[in-house]
């Protein structure tokens, strides 16, 4: 079995230990709270992580684009939610022909978009399930809370369309400064989400799942009463970001990046073969300097061009030319989409390959 020092690189590993454990412990999570755990699989789009977390008692999968779905339909997984506010009628004939397959179902925050599916699947005989998404303050997509009853009367109205409950995403809790910012956004994020559905059932209309979910909003969001389902992703590998926010431990984290230092030619700084094709710009969240924690070393890349990942090197620390390093990314999901596959790697051996089958689908 190949050794990890044998690997090229860069190359982007993924602790099987660490991923396990950490669909089992979100798993638990989700079952001790009484709610389906349906990830979002943006974070790994890989066939094999997404098998892992059914067998571990995932309800389905998340995605957000119609091109992600075809891909792990085609590769047998048979339950999908595409969160995302989906448009228009060649989109709609798609998710029809995948509706023939599996069991879908997408997200929408107007009477139009709703509307542009809707006729497809009318024209079909079908009807495609909808939930509703609501803005639980992250102010980027779905309707505000006042909004909902409305909207989601509408939605029910419209021919071609099954009105199939609510979902939110309480993306704000990345810009929490404490854990207990980040707990107050998951439990207004479940607060938010239980009210709407209250107020559409008020208003006669059934409502089905009751959704929310983000990793650093997990643990608070699912405490909230009314809510059935959440749906974290970065938690299978967690990042840099994560262990800022609170939300796992430096040990939690599955993904590196095994990079070497190929140039060092200042006391300052040194320069690893991981550049922004690897590793992305992404900030660090909350907030902080640079692209990656350097493991072992207080040094951060500091500075990303395509091929080269500049660290500055803190004062007492220094790189070797040929020296390898591991790098933690800030966000783990950006790191899949760019890679055709991850190496699974267990005590310092290589086990074999994590496919990111779905890398790249943006139609
Ligand atoms: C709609 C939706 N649900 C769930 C998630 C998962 O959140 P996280 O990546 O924090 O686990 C995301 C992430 O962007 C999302 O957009």
């Amino acid at each position: 079995m190949q050794r990890i020092e044998d690997l090229p690189t860069p190359s982007v590993l993924v602790d099987l230990d660490v991923l396990e454990s950490n669909v089992r412990v979100m798993q638990e999570r989700a079952r001790a709270a009484g709610l389906k755990l349906r990830p979002h699989a943006k974070t790994h789009k890989s066939p094999e992580v997404g098998r892992l977390q059914l067998a571990a008692g995932a309800a389905g999968l998340t995605l957000a684009k119609t091109s992600e779905a075809e891909v792990f339909a085609s590769l047998g997984f048979e339950d999908i939610f595409l969160g995302y506010p989906i448009f228009g009628a060649d989109k709609a004939r798609r998710l029809l022909a995948l509706s023939d397959r599996i069991l879908l179902a997408v997200g929408a925050d107007s009477v139009d978009g709703a509307k542009s599916l809707g006729d497809v699947f009318h024209a079909a005989g079908r009807r495609l399930p909808v939930r509703l998404k609501i803005d639980c303050g992250y102010h980027r997509v779905g309707v505000a809370p006042e909004a909902a009853v409305a909207v989601a009367t509408r939605i029910a109205e419209l021919p071609g369309i099954a009105f199939a409950g609510v979902f939110t995403h309480g993306g704000q809790g990345y810009a929490g400064r404490t854990p207990e910012e980040v707990a107050e956004a998951g439990h207004l994020e479940g607060r938010v989400v239980a009210a709407a559905a209250d107020a559409i059932r008020a208003a006669g209309l059934p409502v089905g799942e009751v959704s929310l979910g983000s990793t650093p909003t997990a643990r608070a969001g699912m405490s909230q009463r009314g809510v059935t389902e959440t749906r974290p992703g970065t938690y299978v590998y967690n990042d840099f970001s994560q262990v800022q926010l609170g939300s796992c431990r430096l040990e939690d984290c599955a993904m590196t990046i095994l990079a070497t230092v190929v140039s060092s030619p200042a006391a300052d700084r040194a320069v690893v073969d991981a550049g922004s094709k690897t590793l992305s710009n992404d900030p660090l969240r909350p907030e902080g300097p640079g692209h990656g924690a350097v493991l072992g070393r207080r040094s951060r890349l500091a500075r990303l061009s395509e091929e080269h990942g500049v660290i500055a090197v803190e004062p007492g620390e220094a790189f070797a030319v040929g020296e390898r390093v591991r790098i933690l990314p800030n966000h783990a999901c950006i790191v899949s989409n760019l890679h055709d596959s991850l190496v699974a790697v267990r005590n310092g051996r290589v086990e074999g390959r994590i496919t990111v089958a779905a890398r790249g689908c943006v139609q």
